[in-house]
This record gives C-alpha cells, sequence and structure tokens, in this order.
C-alpha cells in the first residue's frame, strides 16, 4: 500500500473514530454538554433543589419523574405539562390524566427562578423536567443515566392529545401495549417504565373499582386499602403505588406476583398474559429492572424534543415569553 493511501485512510478512521465519541454523547440534536459555555452549574442547581424539596416531602421525587412522564408523551418533551391555561389555549393540566393529580409545579418554579438569576434564557423548562425526573430516581435510591440536552420548550400545549395519549389506570394490557407503542416504545419498554410505580401514590378514584369488584387480588391487600378508599366517597385519598413508596427498588413487581398491584393497568402485566415472565425476571433480578428502565428513560427523554429555533426557552415555565 501507498504511504498516501495509508495516510488517507489513517485520516479517514480517525475521523470516523471522532464521529463515534461524539455520538456517544449525542442524540438527534441534544448533547451532553449543550450548557457548557452558557450555563455550566445548571446541573448542580437542579440536583441540589430536587434533593431538597424531596427530602421534604419524598413523594416529590415520584411527582416530578411522573411530569417528565406526561410531558414527553403529550407531543414531545417540550415543556408543554407546565403551561397554565391562557386565553389562547386550554393547557394540558386540566385534562383526565393530570387534573387533581400532578404536581411538581413549584419545584419546578424554584428551579426556574434559581437558573434565571444565574443564566438568565438559557435552560429550558424541558431540560429542567429531564434532569429533575433523573435526579428525583435518583434521590429515592434508583439508577441513573446520562440525560442529553437542548430541548426546548413550546409555546402551545394540546388538552386533547394529553387526554388521548396517556394511558388510564383502567387499561388492559393490550390497551397499555399500543398506548406505548404509538410512541415507539416496545411491550417490554413499556414493561420496564410501569416499574416507575415502585414509587408514590394513587387517589381512591384510580383504584376503587379494582379493589372492591376485581378478583385477581390479594383478600388482605383489597380489605387493607378499603379503609382508606370507601366504596364511595374520599375521591382523592392516597394509597401507595407499592409496598415500599419512597424506595426506587424492584417491589412492585414482586407486588404484583403476589396480586398486590393497586391499579387494574399495573395488575394486567402480571395476570397469565405476556407480560409475566418479564415480571418474573425483574421481581428477582432487581439489576435488570434498573439497567432496562433507565434506557427506557432514555429513550423517553428524546421523544420528538423542540431544538434548533423552534420553540423558545421560557423564562417562566407556566407561560410563554
Ligand atoms: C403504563 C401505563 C401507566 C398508567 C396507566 C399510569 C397511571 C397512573 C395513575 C392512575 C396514577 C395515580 C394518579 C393519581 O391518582 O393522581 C399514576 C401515578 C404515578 N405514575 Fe403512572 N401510569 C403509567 C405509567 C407511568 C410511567 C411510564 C411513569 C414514569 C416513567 C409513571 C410514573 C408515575 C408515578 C411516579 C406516579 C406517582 C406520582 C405521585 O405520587 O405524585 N407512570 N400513574
Ligand atoms: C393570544 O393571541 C393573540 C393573537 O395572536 C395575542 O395578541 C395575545 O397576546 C395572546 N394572548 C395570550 C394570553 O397569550
Ligand atoms: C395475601 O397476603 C397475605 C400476606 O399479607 C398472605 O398471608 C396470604 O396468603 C395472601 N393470600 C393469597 C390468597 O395469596
Amino acid at each position: 500500500m501507498a504511504l498516501s493511501t495509508f495516510l488517507s485512510l489513517f485520516k479517514l478512521s480517525t475521523f470516523l473514530l471522532c464521529l463515534l465519541i461524539l455520538s456517544g454523547t449525542t442524540s438527534g440534536q441534544l448533547s451532553a454538554n449543550f450548557y457548557a459555555r452558557t450555563c455550566p452549574n445548571f446541573r448542580s442547581i437542579i440536583t441540589r433543589a430536587v434533593n431538597t424539596a424531596v427530602s421534604n416531602e419524598a413523594r416529590m421525587g415520584a411527582s416530578l419523574l411522573r411530569l417528565h412522564f406526561h410531558d414527553c408523551f403529550v407531543n414531545g418533551c417540550d415543556g408543554s405539562v407546565l403551561l397554565d391555561d391562557t386565553a389562547n389555549f386550554t393547557g394540558e393540566k386540566t385534562a383526565g390524566p393530570n387534573s387533581n393529580s400532578i404536581r411538581g409545579f413549584n419545584v419546578i418554579d424554584t428551579i426556574k427562578t434559581q437558573l434565571e438569576s444565574q443564566c438568565p434564557g438559557v435552560v429550558s423548562c424541558a431540560d429542567i423536567l429531564s434532569t429533575a425526573a433523573r435526579d428525583s430516581v435518583v434521590a429515592l435510591g434508583g439508577p441513573s443515566w446520562n440525560v442529553v440536552f437542548g430541548r426546548r420548550d413550546s409555546t402551545t400545549a394540546s388538552l386533547s392529545a394529553a387526554n388521548s395519549n396517556l394511558p388510564g389506570p383502567g387499561s388492559s394490557l393490550s390497551a397499555l401495549i399500543s398506548s406505548f407503542s404509538n410512541k415507539g416504545f416496545t411491550a417490554n419498554e413499556m414493561v420496564a417504565l410501569s416499574g416507575a410505580h415502585t414509587i408514590g401514590q394513587a387517589r381512591c378514584t384510580t383504584f376503587r373499582n379494582r379493589i372492591y369488584n376485581e378478583n385477581n387480588i390479594n383478600a388482605s391487600f383489597a380489605t387493607s386499602v378499603r379503609r382508606n378508599c370507601p366504596s364511595s366517597g374520599g375521591d382523592n385519598n392516597l394509597s401507595p403505588l407499592d409496598s415500599t413508596p419512597v424506595t426506587f427498588d424492584n417491589r412492585y413487581f414482586s407486588d404484583l406476583i403476589n396480586q398486590r398491584g393497586l391499579l387494574h393497568s399495573d395488575q394486567e402485566l402480571f395476570n397469565g398474559g405476556s407480560a409475566d415472565a418479564q415480571v418474573r425476571t425483574y421481581s428477582s433480578n432487581p439489576a435488570t429492572f434498573s439497567r432496562d428502565f433507565a434506557s427506557a428513560m432514555v429513550k423517553m427523554g428524546n421523544l420528538s424534543p423542540l431544538t434548533g429555533s423552534s420553540g423558545q426557552v421560557r423564562t417562566n415555565c407556566r407561560r410563554t415569553n
């Protein structure tokens, strides 16, 4: 081989290697170092605020994780869930799955205020949500994953998309599979992501039918949950989604095996159907669950972000600039 050919091959392979290294930290137009020059401390600001919020109230970690999910499943991770209603559009906060249910807005506001004072107009609300979700899981003892940045915020929200894209607690296994498949997730990823219900609480109205009318439920579990969820009234009374609601572990899956799923949709994952084997695997192998959950969360965070000059970086997460 001629020396010149060798040299050009060498250059080409160096170039390809650089591309490969870069692609390890970027996804689409999102990147790990997006704010490196414009707001170098943004991650520690978010992490500190999340840790404070979670130490004040452990459930807040669950609420912040759910906010990110409800953002990303409705027209992508664009901060739309945070917008209040305006004269021009009705936001997503009053959609069925969100109304009287999603929470954590004050924590996001606190983070946004701190970021605006350090680096005005730089860090998007959508990036705050994706980072806070990861930090919340870590704060409650769960796995970590790498978040990439550069999402921009929407200038509108969609009540109808929130109502149609977010799965409800009465869903069958096949409805859950198709709702996640509509967003590009496999059935296995849906089961892994459902493991988010290892933390947090649900309102009586979302599981009343299950604890009074279903048969695939442990009788002593049903009796104890009924105490705080009467057959009528008490709609907003809370029960934990699994038996260790402030620890991100794999207990959700062993609870399902013991017929102690709180929501109908939870127990659908272990009811003699195609997800049973995966539930058993996660219940006996926490590391497998952690790994699968983390990689599905990375994928969720990449759902159709606004990048480049699309959208805006809101200065107040509750309204457009
Ligand atoms: C598989 C389909 C899913 C259904 C049907 C579903 C449904 C629900 C329902 C009904 C609640 C209780 C809400 C309330 O009573 O106010 C809830 C809570 C929660 N969900 Fe899901 N969810 C699903 C998937 C997910 C995913 C993928 C995540 C996150 C990755 C998630 C995270 C949470 C968390 C953390 C809570 C507790 C929130 C808190 O305590 O504030 N859920 N979910
Ligand atoms: C609603 O839209 C009109 C026209 O586009 C605009 O002038 C007005 O500022 C908007 N109002 C709000 C509350 O965003
Ligand atoms: C329900 O759970 C209790 C433990 O709390 C257990 O003793 C009982 O055997 C379970 N019932 C069934 C039918 O599995």
